[in-house]
């Protein structure tokens, strides 16, 4: 990218406790969080079954500001993007393999006021994407196969990653890039060399470290700029 590269820390909400979502919100945001990951999954497109839009809207009327980046892996994007923009919805992504009709999907995200995503799986070629690049805003990479939270960083998406960023600066396209699954310390500063913008993060760096949410928020902070090419 031409501008200073964005980096995002934006906490996966699925690896929290039910019991705990309030408080783990509240802390990401006073240690200066201000994007979350929310999956929905349907039981179908992925074997498990994940957050109701309706945490959207509960995130929202509780902190305004915040930017709700929602990760559908649903088999009927298009049906959830309006119960998504009533939600008030920031970014709302979809697999590309979900739907026959990605640009329609994109278009109708677009259309209601909110930023369109694409969602690549570590199945598929990253040139998947060519066709839609006029239409998105944001391309998330899949770094473990979707459904859980807490697997492993697949270190395959390494050159994927960079594909990817080659293609933006090739087509001249200006979205953002998602990291999403299993980011860890060692992949860090590759996965900010290589371009993303996004880091969606979980057990591995901001849940469940021994020093609690605010101190991890600010090391994986540190550990991003880290990466930044002098
Ligand atoms: C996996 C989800 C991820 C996951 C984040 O299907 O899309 O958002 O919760 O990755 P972890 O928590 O595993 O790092
Ligand atoms: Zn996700």
């Amino acid at each position: 990218m031409t501008m200073k590269q964005a980096l995002i820390n934006c906490p996966s909400l699925a690896n929290s406790s039910l019991l705990e979502l309030e408080e783990d919100i509240r802390q990401f945001w006073n240690s200066g969080v201000r994007w979350f990951h929310i999956d929905i999954m349907d039981g179908h497109y992925v074997p498990n079954l994940c957050y109701p839009v309706r945490l959207v809207a509960d995130l929202k009327a509780k902190y305004p500001q915040a930017i709700a980046d929602v990760h559908m892996m649903v088999t009927d994007p298009a049906a959830y993007i309006e119960p998504l923009r009533a939600a008030g919805a920031d970014y709302v992504s979809f697999h590309a393999d979900s739907t026959h009709f990605v640009i329609r999907s994109l278009r109708a995200i677009r259309e209601v006021g909110m930023k369109a995503g694409i969602v690549l799986n570590p199945s598929q070629q990253v040139d998947v994407i060519r066709p839609y690049l006029d239409w998105v805003d944001l391309v998330v990479l899949m770094t473990v196969e979707p459904g859980f939270a807490g697997q492993k960083f697949m270190v395959e998406s390494l050159p994927r990653l960079e594909e990817l960023s080659k293609l933006r600066e090739e087509t001249g396209k200006e979205f953002l890039i998602s990291i999403d699954g299993g980011i860890n310390y060692p992949n860090v500063q590759p996965c900010v060399r290589r371009g993303a913008n996004l880091f969606v993060t979980g057990v591995y760096t901001v849940y469940r470290q021994p020093d609690g949410i605010p101190a991890a928020c600010q090391r994986f902070e540190q550990e991003m700029r880290k990466g930044l090419v002098e």
